[in-house]
């Protein structure tokens, strides 16, 4: 009965955390403190200008709101030159073999993501075909744990909320997916992702098989 798959982006198709770290602790040194990779975890999933405010409360600084948009434009700039220069290896491992046995099977798949950049990311990686539908942090303006995302995805899928099952690597979205009534597999710590159905570490580890076990 499970009829799509909505995934989540940066965590679960590709590591592209490890490039919106790097372009926040410039962001932090600039601003005159350190970020670290803990500090980072409180980031996932979360949109960019509340990573900003996060980041902010960190270095314990305040800023106004102009400077908060010049900020993160900033960010997302490094962030940018960072990510232009991946290639399709950066794919997680076992991914596209997943991406091919979900439409083998006729399953359908969406994008949930929080972020701006995922079309772009999705291109660069040369990975759009797979998505039937695409969700991004353009298209939504209530981010996880709201469970809005998947619910915009599972809707232009044209399927209902029991009926999909999502991929996720944050704990926000985990709390998302399951605020929306639907399925999800962790994909990281089981510590991290308790409220998910089942957790892996990645896509090695998940097959259709297990899909539909859920
Ligand atoms: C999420 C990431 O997918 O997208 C967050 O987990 C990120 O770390 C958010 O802040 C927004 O991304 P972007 O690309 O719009 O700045
Ligand atoms: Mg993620």
């Amino acid at each position: 009965n499970i009829k799509g798959c909505i995934f989540d982006l940066d965590g679960v198709v590709v590591d592209t955390a490890k490039y919106h770290f790097l372009a926040w602790k410039k962001l932090g040194q600039e601003l005159g403190f350190d970020f670290t990779e803990q500090d980072n975890e409180r980031l996932k999933g979360v949109s960019r200008m509340r990573s900003l405010d996060i980041l902010l409360e960190i270095g314990g600084l305040s800023l106004t709101e102009e400077e908060k948009v010049a900020a993160a434009t900033k960010k997302n700039e490094w962030y940018l030159e960072y990510i232009k220069q991946m290639k399709p290896e950066e794919i997680l491992p076992g991914v596209l073999d997943f991406f091919k046995s979900l439409k083998e099977a006729g399953i359908k798949i969406a994008l949930g993501s929080a972020s701006k950049n995922a079309v772009l990311i999705l291109n660069i990686l040369d990975i759009k075909g797979y998505f039937d539908v695409i969700v991004d942090g353009n298209s939504v303006s209530k981010a996880k744990p709201d469970p809005e995302v998947f619910l915009q995805g599972a809707e232009k899928l044209g399927l209902t909320a029991e009926e999909c099952v999502v991929f996720e690597d944050a704990e926000a979205g985990v709390e998302a997916a399951k605020n929306g009534g639907m399925r999800c597999v962790g994909i990281g710590e089981p510590a991290v992702l308790s409220k998910a159905d089942v957790v892996v570490d990645g896509f090695n580890a998940f097959t259709i098989e297990n899909l539909k076990q859920l």
